[in-house]
């Protein structure tokens, strides 16, 4: 049987690779941060699955790490765990950095002190922002990078080491450069999640005005259930490398904005309010993702589209509105303006 680690097991993605993983017949460990309240809700539909367990970590932690490594002995590490919020990373950029830039040459250094290079396979979780506001569209793993975010230039240096621990120390260290992915599971202040959310609950009678910041911006958007199995297969070839991974169609916020409302039958401009606080210091204004090479060497398709994309995440949402009475409304109004 083998062992994967799984850092950021709580966040979206994190999720959906443990239930993968499960479904191959592997060990998962989970790694999760510590928390005031348990947020595994996630991950509750698998916690008692007799091959997954949960460890403690974070990514500013090198013992965890160590730790972890020389206890479980694991074939595979996938590292997700980041603050991964853009925006967020305007206001907590030394925070953002440590983590998503550190934390995984923390792993790297684990790995390669342990004298593990040869044993162990490691992903890391590289981003499209990390293109920036290059114009030169669609994007490969050639493309220039020219990160517009403390986020970005974090994930840039993540990417760089990654590529010098596996040319350096032969570690089979990849880089999956995925585009934006969503789903019922994304984080609420992300603006996909955030106009789905507000759709249902709109339907529902429990909100009434939605804000967004700008709506022109355009992301390659795909399905986080896709772009895990990925993940998996990068770690299965018998050379590291680095893939980009989308779907290859781009839409604006505004577009995606429409076709929300309309599953829900609403129209969204009579509850849209633009928020001057929801735009970004420094816009990543175009994002679209060539993954040929993908395609080719890992035999990747994905199965969803921008329009199966919105209908699943809103349906979700409604059905989940349905039976919780709006418990998002009061961390709605706190928020309001600030994500
Ligand atoms: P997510 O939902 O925000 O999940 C992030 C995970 O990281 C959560 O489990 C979070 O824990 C954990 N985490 C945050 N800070 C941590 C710390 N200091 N130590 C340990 N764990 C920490 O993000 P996601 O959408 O699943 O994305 C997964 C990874 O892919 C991230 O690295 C992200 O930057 C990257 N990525 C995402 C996308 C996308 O479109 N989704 C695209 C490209 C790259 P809590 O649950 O406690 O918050
Ligand atoms: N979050 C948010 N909230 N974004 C908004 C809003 C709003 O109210 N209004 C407009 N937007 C715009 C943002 O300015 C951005 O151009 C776009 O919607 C998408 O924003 P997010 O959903 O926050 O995602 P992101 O593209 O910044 O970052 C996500 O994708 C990256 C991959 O390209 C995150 O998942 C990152 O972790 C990931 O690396």
């Amino acid at each position: 049987m083998k062992t994967a680690i799984v850092t950021g097991v709580t966040g979206q993605d994190g999720s959906y690779l443990a239930e993968l993983l499960l479904s191959k017949g592997y060990r998962v460990i989970g790694l999760k941060r510590r928390t005031s309240l348990i947020n595994t809700s996630r991950i509750d539909h698998i916690f008692s699955h007799e091959n997954l367990s949960l460890e403690y970590y974070d990514l500013e932690d090198s013992g965890c790490i160590y730790k972890l490594i020389h206890y479980y002995e694991p074939d595979e590490i996938y590292n997700l765990a980041a603050q991964s919020h853009v925006r967020v990373s305007f206001d907590m950029p030394e925070h953002t950095v440590n983590g998503v830039a550190i934390g995984p040459l923390k792993i790297l250094e684990a790995i390669r002190n342990m004298n593990l290079c040869d044993k162990i396979k490691f992903y890391q979780a590289s981003s499209s922002e990390m293109y920036g506001d290059n114009p030169e569209y669609p994007f490969n793993e050639t493309s220039r990078l020219m990160p517009a975010s403390p986020y970005a230039c974090a994930k840039v240096f993540a990417h760089n080491i990654v590529r010098n621990y596996r040319e350096s120390y032969g570690i089979h260290a990849s880089s999956g450069i995925l585009f934006n992915h969503e789903s019922p599971r994304r984080g609420e202040t992300f603006v996909t999640r955030k106009i789905t959310l507000a759709a249902a609950r709109i339907k529902l009678g429990l909100q009434d005005q939605l804000c967004l910041g700008n709506l022109d911006a355009k992301r390659d958007w795909g399905h986080a259930k896709d772009y895990v199995v990925a993940m998996w297969k990068m770690l299965q070839k018998i050379s590291p490398s680095d893939y980009v991974i989308s779907t290859g169609e781009t839409h604006s916020v505004k577009e995606f904005l429409e076709e929300v409302f309309d599953c829900a039958g609403l129209d969204p401009y009579k509850y849209l309010k633009i928020d001057a606080r929801l735009f970004r210091p420094h816009e990543v204004p175009y994002l679209l993702g060539d993954s040929t090479k993908a395609r080719k060497e890992l035999s990747w398709t994905p199965e969803h589209n921008f329009k199966t994309l919105a209908k699943d995440m809103y349906e979700a949402d409604y059905k989940q509105m349905l039976n919780s009475e709006g418990r998002y409304g009061h961390i709605e109004k706190a928020l309001r303006g600030a994500i």
